[in-house]
């Protein structure tokens, strides 16, 4: 594998064939877990200087339905309680589950490929009540931050970006992710799983930081080595994916040209030995971007044309403004669903999920409000009102297309790897892309960024359907088949993620077993 640019888009249509699943190459692929080697779920340092996170923080007490429709915080000031609430809310330790033989699981605030959680967080913070300028990692185990550089780089960060903003933002959380954590069960398909993964706690964090009135928006396009040193990550083994700017900063934006020297902050190992995986390395080489004017050039300038609606749509019922229940109380409460009842949702909460997730995102790669670079289908198997069949959802009118009508449960299951849950649910809603001509417009990076915004609009259904009192589960799918189900409408396009909703057998959506709410 030669090291190419990110305008050598092969790369990214090379990585996304060679890590297709197929019906035969999951029975082909002979790859068993080790469990010897699982890779620890917490990041330590063990000798950097430790800022305890308070415990009593606020919770975002709007309306789940409100937060995520919020794009515009209200310029509320960060705090460290605000910032202790936003990380929490996005990446915190919330329940603890004991196996009946022992042994204990951690579940975190958004779901998470494989419960393998290899998304880390770091902020990049001025001075701030109680917390002194720096760079930190946070850690969601013991609940504090440990400072890994003493000062103020958010300049760093705004070069690193080419964005005048930042240096203005209170703080800057950096998410990164941890390759070995994920390919240790998923091999060199984990580099589409940091995206959906990150996708996910990005839906937590806007809808979280609106619901507290704190501005905050996603960057998605900066020099990722500069970054990567920022923070001192080695980066053959974790790498820096989104940023995300906090708060207005009360004092004048710092100096831009600090030094960011190498430091080498001492780590415990994830385990007794790792595996390599160089097509992931690779496919993140090829989609990094190396210089300042090479991002200019790369990220969109002006909206484009809207798509043209087609005519015969059915239209959907209006969605609810409110679900009755806080954004806090939702992703406490939140956990995938095991398994689906089989019962049927209302029309109306389908239409208030596929609304609510759809209404766009604050970031630097959709060029205006209503842009995205993923489309929605859907198989109905149980949606009271609404014929069984096959859909494409258009979030401009918000209404679908019918494709073919029939019950296509079976299908389902099958196209979601052969899991029942794509066969019992209410409803899988199938993320697909164009990606040729993504990936012409944006380079490889659009290869990240159509995953990315496929996990967000996951993740915020995920909200919406907790909110209103049913189930969901992010699934892995058979890329081809999923592409051929849809087709003709689908033809050209590849498929990059699902999501599944419907009634749980438990009833309460998210406890469905005993848990204990980890407490901070
Ligand atoms: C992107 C994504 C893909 C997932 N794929 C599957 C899947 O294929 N099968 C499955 O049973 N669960 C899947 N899940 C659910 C995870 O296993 C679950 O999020 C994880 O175990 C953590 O549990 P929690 O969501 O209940 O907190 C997926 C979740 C996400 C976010």
């Amino acid at each position: 594998m030669t090291p190419v640019g990110n305008r050598d888009i092969r790369a990214a249509r090379e990585y996304h064939d060679r890590t297709a699943h197929s019906y035969q190459s999951v029975r082909q692929s002979g790859h068993v877990l080790d469990w010897d080697t699982k890779p620890f779920l917490y990041k330590v340092y063990p000798d950097l200087p430790v800022t305890l996170l308070p415990r009593e923080f606020p919770q975002p007490p709007q309306d789940t339905l409100e937060a995520m429709a919020t794009f515009e915080g209200k310029g509320a000031t960060l705090t460290l309680e605000t910032l202790a609430s936003l990380l929490f809310f996005t990446a915190g330790l919330t329940k603890k589950k004991t196996h009946p033989g022992g042994g204990e699981m951690h579940f975190r605030a958004a779901p998470s490929t494989g419960a393998l959680y290899q998304t880390e967080v770091y902020v990049v913070a001025g001075e701030l009540p109680a917390l002194s300028a720096g760079v930190y990692h946070f850690s969601p185990g013991d609940f504090c931050l440990r400072r890994l550089r003493a000062g103020d780089f958010r300049g760093e960060l705004g070069v690193a970006a080419v964005d005048e903003r930042i240096p203005t933002a209170a703080a800057t959380l950096v998410l990164t992710a941890i390759y070995w954590r994920n390919t240790w069960k998923y091999q060199a398909r984990a580099y589409r799983h940091l995206f959906w993964d990150s996708g996910t706690m990005l839906a937590n964090l806007l809808a979280t930081a609106a619901g507290l009135g704190i501005p905050a928006r996603l960057v998605t396009f900066f020099v990722d080595e500069r970054i990567n040193r920022l923070l001192a990550l080695d980066a053959e083994k974790e790498v820096s994916l989104e940023l995300v700017p906090l708060g207005t900063s009360a004092a004048p934006p710092p100096a831009a040209d600090v030094s960011t020297e190498p430091i080498t902050p001492r780590t415990i190992p994830l385990s007794s030995s790792e595996v390599e995986y160089p097509l992931v390395r690779y496919m993140h080489a090829v989609s990094s971007l190396v210089e300042s004017d090479e991002l200019r050039t790369v990220r969109p300038s002006h909206p484009g044309e809207p798509r043209s609606i087609p005519e015969h749509l059915v239209s959907l019922p209006g969605p609810l403004a409110r679900a009755g229940r806080s954004l806090g109380e939702t992703i406490l409460g939140r956990g995938s669903t095991r398994q689906f009842s089989g019962q049927p949702i209302s029309a109306e909460a389908l239409s208030t999920v596929l609304f609510h997730a759809t209404r766009g995102i604050p970031a630097d790669f959709l060029p205006a409000p209503g842009r995205r670079l993923v489309d929605l289908y859907l198989i109905v198997n149980a949606v009271e009102t609404i014929p069984s069949g096959a859909y494409c959802y258009w979030p401009e009118a918000h209404g679908v297309e019918m494709l073919a009508s029939g019950d296509f449960r079976r299908q389902a299951g099958y196209l979601c790897l052969e899991q029942a849950l794509g066969a019992d649910a209410g409803v899988g809603i199938f993320f697909l892309a164009a990606l040729g001509p993504i990936l012409e417009r944006l380079g490889n990076r659009g290869y990240r960024l159509a995953n990315l915004e496929a996990g967000i609009i996951g993740g915020r259904c995920y909200l919406g359907a907790y909110a209103q009192g049913f189930g969901a589960s992010g699934l892995t799918y058979y890329d081809g088949d999923v592409v051929r189900f849809f087709s003709p409408h689908a033809r050209g396009k590849d498929a990059l993620f699902v999501t599944v909703l419907g009634r749980s057998v438990k009833g309460v959506p998210g406890i469905e077993v005993p848990l204990q709410i980890a407490k901070p």
